[in-house]
């Protein structure tokens, strides 16, 4: 049993933000965006809702047209998409809060009908997704099969990230998350599963990393490293990943990472019974070598959340579908309030419902008396 004194409610200085609790809000696409992808009143308040979060990682947002692969997902790369994401800092930071944009670029885990011109998407290698399907405006559809691009294509992405940066601060945003995690384009660089390159950005593992690191290099420039965050999921399989040496690849990159003095590295890496410090798990040797702040994700309840902060394992923890279903979530952790129930079937629907209709804990309590009262 956990304290009134957790560590979870205590605050984290956060390069130069100040944290009011460690329960941060993952990343969560929602699939809400209006036509041309851009935001409105409707996502401003859903995030404004959940603005108690020590600070907030926006849903996944697209860098380019290029980047695309979901339907109704944000982008960056427009002037009324940044108007859009206006809307949604200025609403979060109104209310207390601080939120990060994680700039997106799916890579090969797109199709042709998302494409400019229904070109192939791209991609570090030509392998194509084999398991599931990808959903467009025709329906589900196999994955497209991607192009590799280019050795002196490879900038040219580069500086697409560099843009959304740029575009992040000017939308008010307190720093950006580069996603580098669950089989997007900057994973498929990273890992062997798909990577099959023999320029400088394929082979050795130190080759691998080389475009993640020109990325962090680009926005850092941008933003200042104390203001970027990096997402990395080490064994996920999402996407069809995997890497013939995990262990070893994610200890480099996060020593590079490290010598770049990025503010955080955010890892999800479920616990799924596991010990913290089990042999087979990659996030306490990144715990080992990164000196910034360490983000845990992946099924965390408030017991092994305060788990893991005791045990020096994390320096935070994130919470995605309990944040999705509880807008006031810091303060029922705190409380040991009963948390509400998620509703899969809205988490990528159209419109207000399962989106900003969450009851807060008064609210919860005050519906399920009248439910009694009526029943
Ligand atoms: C509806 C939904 C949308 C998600 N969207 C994103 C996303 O945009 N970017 C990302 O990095 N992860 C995304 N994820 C993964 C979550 O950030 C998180 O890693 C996952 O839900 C596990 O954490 P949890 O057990 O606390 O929910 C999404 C997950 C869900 C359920």
């Amino acid at each position: 049993m956990t304290t009134a004194s957790d560590l979870l409610f205590s605050p984290f200085a956060l390069g130069p933000l100040s944290l009011p609790n460690r329960v941060v809000m993952a990343p969560l696409t929602r699939c809400r965006a209006a036509e041309g992808n851009v935001l409105t009143e409707l996502n401003a308040l859903y995030y404004e809702q959940r603005a108690s979060a020590g600070f907030i990682i926006s849903e996944a947002t697209q860098v380019s047209p290029q980047g695309v692969g979901y339907l109704r997902t944000p982008g960056i790369h427009t002037d009324a998409q940044v108007e859009g994401w206006r809307l949604v800092t200025e609403a979060v930071q109104r209310a207390g809060g601080r939120i990060f944009a994680q700039l997106w670029h799916v890579g090969r885990s797109s199709h042709v009908s998302f494409q400019p011109g229904r070109q192939a998407p791209v991609s570090s290698s030509a392998v194509r997704i084999r398991t599931g399907h990808r959903y467009t405006a025709e329906g589900p559809q196999p994955y497209s099969t991607p192009r590799a691009l280019d050795t002196d294509e490879v900038p040219g992405v580069v500086a697409q990230f560099e843009e959304g940066a740029r575009r992040a601060k000017a939308a008010g945003f307190d720093g950006i998350e580069l996603h580098a995690a669950n089989g997007y384009i900057i994973d498929q660089f990273l890992r062997d599963g798909v990577n099959q390159r023999t320029d400088r950005y394929g082979g050795s593992i130190q080759n691998r990393a080389r475009f993640l690191l020109e990325i962090v290099d680009a926005v850092n420039g941008v933003f200042g490293a104390d203001r970027v965050g990096v997402r990395l999921s080490p064994l996920s399989d999402f996407n069809d990943m995997s890497d013939s040496n995990p262990k070893e690849l994610f200890s480099h990159v996060a020593d590079e990472l490290s010598a770049r003095k990025v503010v955080y590295l955010h890892v999800v890496e479920p616990l799924s019974g596991q010990a913290l410090d089990a042999p087979e798990r990659v996030t306490p040797l990144l715990r080992e070598r990164f000196r910034g702040a360490l983000i845990v994700n992946g099924g965390y309840t408030l017991e092994t959340a305060e788990q893991a902060l005791r045990a020096g394992a994390a320096d935070l923890v994130s919470f995605g579908v309990p944040f999705l279903a509880n807008p006031d979530l810091p303060e029922r952790l705190s409380r040991r309030a009963p948390l509400n129930a998620p509703d899969v079937s809205t988490f990528y629907s159209e419109g207000p419902r399962g989106y900003i209709d969450y009851p807060r804990l008064g609210e919860a309590q005050v519906a399920a008396a009248a439910a009694q009262l009526s029943a």
